[in-house]
């Protein structure tokens, strides 16, 4: 039952339609002899005076209506055109109500409800999950047990930085009388044997300095051994301090999370339920402009139906007057 009105206007000519409503009446009241024309007339005046009217199904009408002049068969083709109007009044009606429906309908309202209530759900179970802290207690203590090893670690590698210098002090001391790697040519310089030295005292130089290489040598193995002891000794203190550095830094990002995460899902929660709500009133608001316009436009093809049906009146009772229609 859509058609535009222009298919009623094209049905009825141009002139017909283009009569204004003053000159309908005057028209009625001086062609009383051919109400069917006034009947088309008034039909085509609803048609002009309301360009902008949403579409119904009139032009079946207006055809029948025009063949009522032509061909006869008054009663028949009246009550055919009363069905249709009744059809159409109908039609108005369920498209009324329809309107109405858009107006009072909720349901865009209670899904914004319905989706933020359960996304607040979803929420409530993260914060039941973690603990009341968000897990800081967990990391705090892992915090006091890094730091507890760091010191130890921390204190064996002051030591063993003493030993490397100790070594290194003893080696050096060490490798100046070292001369096993090239003693052939040392033995040769002269220097080292002067010829106004007695040869006891040659000998006992040599004991001395034997004694002296032995001790310096000892010493020198003493610390590089002592030194690397140390060094696996805080190999064993420090890499715990590492895994122990990861682990925390875990359960800090998790500790974070747990009180993050809820606090995000709330405000994402809350974000989309703004919007939700606001394109909720926003569509309620263009329905009930919608069902404004509409049922004004119906009241109009209601006045008219109206005033065609009181027409059809016209053309089979007799004492009813074109003039009672025209309200
Ligand atoms: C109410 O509005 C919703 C969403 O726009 C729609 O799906 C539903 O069919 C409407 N209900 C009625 C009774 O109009
Ligand atoms: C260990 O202690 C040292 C010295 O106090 C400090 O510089 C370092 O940052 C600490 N390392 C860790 C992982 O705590
Ligand atoms: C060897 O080391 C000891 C200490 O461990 C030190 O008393 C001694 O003087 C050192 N001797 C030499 C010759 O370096
Ligand atoms: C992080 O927290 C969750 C519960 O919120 C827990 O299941 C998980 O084991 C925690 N992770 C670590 C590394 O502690």
């Amino acid at each position: 039952m859509k058609f535009a009105m222009r298919f009623l206007v094209s049905a009825l000519g141009v002139a017909a339609a283009a009569k204004s409503a003053g000159h309908l009446r005057a028209s009625l009241a001086s062609d009383i002899t051919a109400p069917q024309q006034a009947l088309l007339s008034l039909v085509a005046a609803a048609a002009n005076g309301r360009g902008d009217s949403p579409e119904f199904d009139i032009s079946s009408l207006a055809s029948m209506a025009q063949s009522i002049s032509k061909t006869g068969g008054v009663p028949e083709t009246v009550n055919t055109i009363k069905g249709l109007v009744t059809g159409m009044l109908e039609s108005l009606s369920q498209e009324a109500s329809a309107a109405q429906l858009g107006v009072t309908n909720k349901t865009l309202f209670e899904t914004c409800n319905a989706n933020k209530a359960a996304a607040m759900g979803e929420v409530a179970k993260l914060e039941a999950a973690a603990p009341a802290d968000g897990h800081y207690a967990e990391y705090n203590q892992c915090i006091q047990e890094l730091a507890n090893l760091n010191t130890t670690a921390q204190s064996c590698t002051s030591q063993e930085e003493l030993l490397r210098v100790a070594k290194q002090a003893r080696c050096e001391y060490f490798s100046a009388v070292d001369r096993s790697n090239n003693y052939q040519s040392w033995f040769c310089y002269e220097d080292d044997f002067p010829v106004s030295s007695t040869y006891e005292a040659y000998l006992q130089r040599n004991i001395n300095m034997l004694a002296e290489y032995r001790t310096r040598k000892q010493n020198c193995t003493d610390a590089s051994s002592s030194y690397s002891a140390k060094q696996s000794e805080c190999n064993t203190k420090t890499s715990p301090v590492s895994i122990k550095t990861l682990h925390c830094e875990t359960l800090k990002s998790n500790a974070t999370e747990a009180f993050c995460t809820p606090y995000q899902g709330k405000v994402t929660a809350c974000n989309v339920y703004d919007s939700c709500w606001a394109a909720s009133e926003a569509a309620a608001t263009s329905a009930y402009d919608t069902a404004v316009s509409i049922s004004e436009n119906l009241k109009t093809q209601w006045n008219a139906l109206k005033r065609v049906e009181c027409l059809l009146d016209v053309l089979t009772k007799s004492g009813v007057k074109p003039e009672a229609c025209v309200a």
